[in-house]
């Protein structure tokens, strides 16, 4: 009797389970952009009916879905703008791409882009921007457009990229700015290892940014975080070929925003320029870097696996300079591999004001099988367990 009773309420909760998922599903309102009429032909310029979709979607007083269905979609810049009445999932199966002239999206700064939106999602998809041409113009004389970034979330907060796949950037592929809470998953970015500028994920004005699961192969930094950007946690990352992942570049500006509490945590580092790094320009600034954490990484023939360089200073604007940009409370632990570099370890601090607070422990770099040395100018701190190259703090 009693085990009837247990079974028959176990039944009715199932009942009662399922049918509150149907509710959820059904009260989605689901918006494809194909009945606005977009095209999956690869040729049709679906611009305007992705636009009307999302529209729809954001004047929705039920949660919201833009569907991308299979096919190939050609679209030119457009901007999602918020805020909306309600959640929107953009679910895309498909493939958005752009225009092959890549003067057509090169003038306009972002390609995708999300503005002053909350609670928006973007699942799966794979958006190519076919950057080549754009690639190729900036390695002449030009003149070239000054390029756009593939997807852009701008002042919009409970942002979240969820399996999605961005390939050919023209410069940046996942751009985070004035944004709080964003969590990005299961993100996979390729471009040309000879590309400029063009990042994986650049993070700054943020705060509250989680990017876990993801791998990155392209020309610029894996991920970058700039100025006034606090609460980062990056996890579960593969890296290269790029430029490592970076904290910069800091302190071009005079008055600027530092960076605060950054988790850096099981990444494998493949071939890339950098390692971990701290990027400053050699210039007055009240910036900062602080309490960031560099944990569990390997590094497989990376040229400067641990590096804080407050020299950075393109065209050579800024001569007997030295940076404002205080960086302190940083910790190494765990790092391990191979240097592709003599020098595996650069801690080349600010002269006016020195690092604070490194703390290396347990950090093994070689360098053609033997230790790689370290290089240390302006930088204090301790080291602990078994740190090799020798510590110079
Ligand atoms: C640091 O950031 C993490 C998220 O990455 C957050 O959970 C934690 O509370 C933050 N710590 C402080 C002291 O704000």
């Amino acid at each position: 009797m009693a085990n009837k009773l247990v079974a028959i309420t176990l039944l009715s909760s199932i009942a009662l389970l399922s049918c509150i998922s149907v509710t959820i599903s059904s009260s989605l309102a689901f918006y494809n952009v194909v009945s606005f009429g977009a095209k999956p032909d690869g040729r049709t310029d679906s611009t305007q009916p992705f636009l009307r979709a999302w529209m729809a979607a954001c004047s929705s007083a039920r949660p919201a879905m833009v569907y991308v269905p299979r096919g190939t979609f050609l679209i030119r810049s457009v901007t999602f703008n918020g805020p909306c009445r309600n959640r929107i999932v953009f679910e895309i199966d498909g493939t958005l791409v752009a225009p092959w002239d890549y003067h057509v999206i090169g003038n306009t700064g972002n390609w995708i882009y999300f503005k002053q939106v909350s609670w928006v999602s973007v699942h799966g998809g794979t958006i190519d921007a076919r950057g080549a041409g754009f690639w190729a113009c900036r390695k002449t004389s030009g003149p070239c457009p000054a390029g756009a970034r593939s997807i852009t979330f701008l002042a919009s907060n409970n942002v979240e990229i969820n399996g999605l796949r961005s390939i050919n950037s023209q410069v940046i592929h996942v751009a985070i700015a004035q944004c709080n809470n964003v969590n990005i998953q299961n993100l996979n970015v390729r471009a040309s290892t000879s590309s400029l500028n063009t990042d994986g994920i650049h993070v700054e004005s943020s705060t509250g940014v989680t990017i876990t699961r993801s791998a990155f192969r392209t020309g610029d930094d894996c991920i970058s975080i700039g100025p006034a950007t606090t609460n980062v946690w990056i996890q579960r990352i593969a890296c290269g070929p790029g430029h490592g992942i970076s904290i910069g570049s800091l302190g071009n500006g005079l008055i600027e925003g530092g960076v605060q509490n950054v988790t850096v945590t099981g990444v494998v580092f493949t071939g890339t320029q950098n390692g971990v790094r701290i990027k400053t320009w050699a210039r007055p600034s009240n910036g900062f870097a602080r309490d960031i954490e560099f944990r569990n990484v390997r590094m497989k023939n990376v040229g400067n696996p641990i590096i804080i360089d407050q020299e950075y200073c393109p065209n050579n604007q800024c001569p007997t300079m030295s940076s404002g940009v205080q960086v302190s409370q940083v910790t190494y632990s765990n790092i391990k591999g191979t240097s592709s570099t003599p020098v595996a370890v650069t801690f080349n601090c600010s002269p006016s004001v020195p690092c604070r607070g490194i703390q290396m422990k347990d950090v093994q770099l070689t360098f053609e099988n033997r230790p790689a040395t370290a290089f240390c100018a302006n930088a204090h701190g301790t080291s602990s367990g078994t740190v090799i190259p020798k510590s110079c703090l």
